[in-house]
């Protein structure tokens, strides 16, 4: 295995050649945050809040589709990162209904927890309350497109995981969403086989069961999240 040497926040590392640098951070014991990136999931670089600076280069990095190359320079701290970051998350929750008090994810929920570690406690930006349609029509579960954040991990986990590809993304700027089988109603799909990992992945309050509205939630979804890293690493299903 080769190995490179670079410079993280002013310290040498070393990695393994072809390692994304949100690896190296990880590895490092540097914390980045994420919300479209999941252990076990193919990395789409979606979200952006992993930006990173790379020295000599003028446009910032996503550490978790940027590869580690010798003698980079990387700085994931500085003001403008937590400024750009910031603005990322009030950005996501302007752009849909994120209303924690009443929504199913309250107090497990990614976006929620990211706004938290990044002292955001007001948005800057107009709300564009989109009315977005929600489908309750699978027999399970429900699909609240007003409060998905667009990080495909339901369409990666669907396609790379489970081999359904019922998920995909349609659309573009405020007209995209995720769909089901070319944006069937979600309970009309011939190809979901109810397996509700899309459900486990969301990162907010998007996909949830129709038991989950009723009573407690998600010790299930941190199971299969282990479950998830577990497998990735001994690569079970590859
Ligand atoms: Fe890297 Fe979303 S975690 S772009």
């Amino acid at each position: 295995m080769s190995v490179v040497t670079l410079t993280l926040d002013g310290r040498p590392v070393s990695a393994r050649e072809g390692a994304t640098l949100l690896e190296v951070c990880q590895e490092s014991g540097v914390a980045l945050p994420t919300l479209c990136h999941l252990d076990g999931l193919s990395d789409v670089g979606a979200c952006r809040l992993c930006l990173v600076e790379v020295a000599g280069q003028r446009k910032l990095a996503a550490a978790c589709v940027t590869q580690a190359q010798e003698g980079m320079e990387i700085t994931t701290g500085s003001e403008r990162l937590v400024r750009y970051r910031r603005q990322i998350v009030e950005l996501l929750f302007a752009e849909r209904n994120h209303v924690c008090a009443v929504c199913v994810a309250n107090g497990h929920c990614d976006l929620q927890r990211l706004a938290a570690s990044l002292g955001i406690d007001h948005v800057r930006y107009a709300y564009q309350h989109p009315a977005l349609r929600l489908d309750a029509s699978h027999p399970r579960f429900v699909a609240d497109h007003d409060r998905c954040v667009l990080c495909t991990r339901c369409v990666r986990v669907c396609d790379e995981i489970e081999g359904a590809h019922t998920w995909d993304v349609a659309g573009r700027a405020a007209g995209c969403q995720v769909v089901t089988d070319l944006a069937a109603p979600w309970g009309e799909s011939a190809s979901c086989t109810g397996c509700g990992k899309c459900v486990q992945v969301c990162p907010t309050g998007a996909l949830f069961e129709k038991e989950q509205a009723a009573g407690g939630m998600l010790s299930k979804h941190r199971d299969f999240l282990t479950y998830l890293k577990n497998a990735r690493e001994k690569k079970e299903w590859l």
